[in-house]
């Protein structure tokens, strides 16, 4: 382990079937008014919204509602959030939904007390607003497994106006102060957005996993993840009422992006930052994005982070070294990693996403490109991965 870091998680998590009895107690820590943000509606018709308001109500707290934050928020409803904030003097934003939902109350909290512009400066310009700035406290009642938005400090906003799809990851002042994780409220998640969620924490993991090539700790416990998410998924896709499996997959999510496998590591995210902007371009679920770009981006980084792969296909998909060459181990690897995708039914290319072949130059126009994990790509290259991925 070479890398220097400091490491501090504020986010308090409550997990299991009980997770909510214990946002009353939460609730006392916040003055009295709450901005309740949700998504489009699932939340209504699974019964989730009624018992948070009436734990709420039964707290005592005037709630502000803020309905309709969409898959991959928009700038729009960004602005439309914090105006809502400042009018309403707020103490406390809930986000009760996906990860969607968890983003955009951390950028509303951030937002709100931003004396400038708040796109410019927290998302094109990627900085973090100045110390003493005041900042909303969030929580989360998170409804889907994906992108561990409940214990970090991501916000990914799009400027639907310029089809532009960007993240910024704040500090850990704009971490949820607690989050409530209860397995049972994602069951009623439609089976591709859980398919794409998936995929979403399998990404996040190999994101930070292929780096470096020093003996790293990190690596070990994402070994451990990856392959009780290859378990879990499994189950998961074949009985999606398996609860045993989706608190697995719950819990996993968490792990893959809190902050902790990534410590000591210089990280990769090139696969997030196409994605990014193919969802941009597509409206396509997150995961989705992912997946459809995989194969093109690590059969490439492949070449460059041999070692790393060999250990992949080894100690994650158990392939069996003997009498094969380093380079066929690795590719045994990504052929297992293809198949598992096959198999819990995940796009492999951005045409069965809507995109087109005259849309490859705006997506490589639009992605935030950067020497990362093994790979130093040009424009150029991630055109012909977009390509390739059609
Ligand atoms: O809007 P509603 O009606 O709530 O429906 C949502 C939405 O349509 C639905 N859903 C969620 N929970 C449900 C449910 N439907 C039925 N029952 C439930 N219990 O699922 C749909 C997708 O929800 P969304 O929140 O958009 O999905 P996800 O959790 O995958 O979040 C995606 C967003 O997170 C960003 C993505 O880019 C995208 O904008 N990310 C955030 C990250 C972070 N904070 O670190 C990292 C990720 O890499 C990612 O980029
Ligand atoms: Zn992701």
């Amino acid at each position: 382990m070479l890398g220097n870091f400091s490491y501090h998680n504020p986010t308090k998590l409550y997990f299991g079937e009980d997770a909510l009895n214990y946002l009353k107690d939460e609730l006392q820590n916040y003055g009295p008014k709450v901005l309740l943000n949700y998504g489009s509606g699932s939340v209504k018709r699974n019964g989730i919204y009624d018992r948070v308001v009436a734990i709420l109500r039964e707290a005592g707290k005037t709630v502000v509602e803020n309905p309709g934050v969409m898959s991959n928020p928009t700038l729009e409803k960004l602005n439309e959030g914090v105006k809502t904030a400042r009018e309403n003097d707020i103490d406390l934003i809930l986000a009760l939904g996906g990860g969607s939902v968890c983003d955009y109350s951390k950028a509303v909290a951030a937002s709100v007390f931003c004396e400038g512009d708040y796109w410019d400066l927290y998302w094109l310009k990627q900085q973090n607003p100045p110390r003493g700035q005041r900042l909303l406290p969030v929580g989360c009642i998170l409804t889907m497994a994906g992108t561990g938005s409940e214990m970090n400090a991501g916000t990914v906003i799009t400027d639907a106006g310029h089809t532009l799809k960007m993240g910024h990851v704040f500090d850990d002042r704009l971490m949820p102060k607690f989050s409530i994780l209860n397995p049972r409220f994602t069951m009623t998640v439609p089976e591709n957005q859980m398919k794409a969620g998936i995929y979403d924490i399998m990404n996040h993991i190999m994101e930070q996993y292929f780096s470096d090539f020093d003996d790293n700790t990190s690596d070990y416990l994402s070994e451990g993840l990856m392959r009780s998410l290859i378990v879990s998924s499994r189950i998961a896709v074949k009985n999606p009422q398996d609860y045993e499996a989706r608190s697995n997959i719950m819990w996993t999510a968490t792990w893959a992006l809190n902050t902790l496998i990534g410590l000591g590591k210089h990280q990769d995210w090139m696969v997030h930052m196409i994605g990014h902007s193919v969802g941009a371009w597509t409206h396509a679920p997150h995961g989705y994005t992912l997946a459809a770009v995989s194969m093109a981006y690590y059969r490439r980084a492949m070449k460059e982070g041999l070692p790393k792969f060999v250990r992949f296909a080894v100690n994650v998909w158990g392939v069996s070294g003997e009498g094969l060459s380093d380079v066929q181990i690795a590719e045994k690897g990504l052929e297992a990693l293809k198949a598992w995708m096959q198999e819990i039914g995940l796009p492999l290319t951005i045409g069965e996403l809507g995109a087109t072949a005259d849309m490859i130059d705006g997506i490589t126009e639009t992605t935030v490109v950067y020497p990362a994990g093994y790979l130093n790509l040009t424009k150029e290259d991630v055109k012909d991965i977009l390509k390739e991925s059609l």
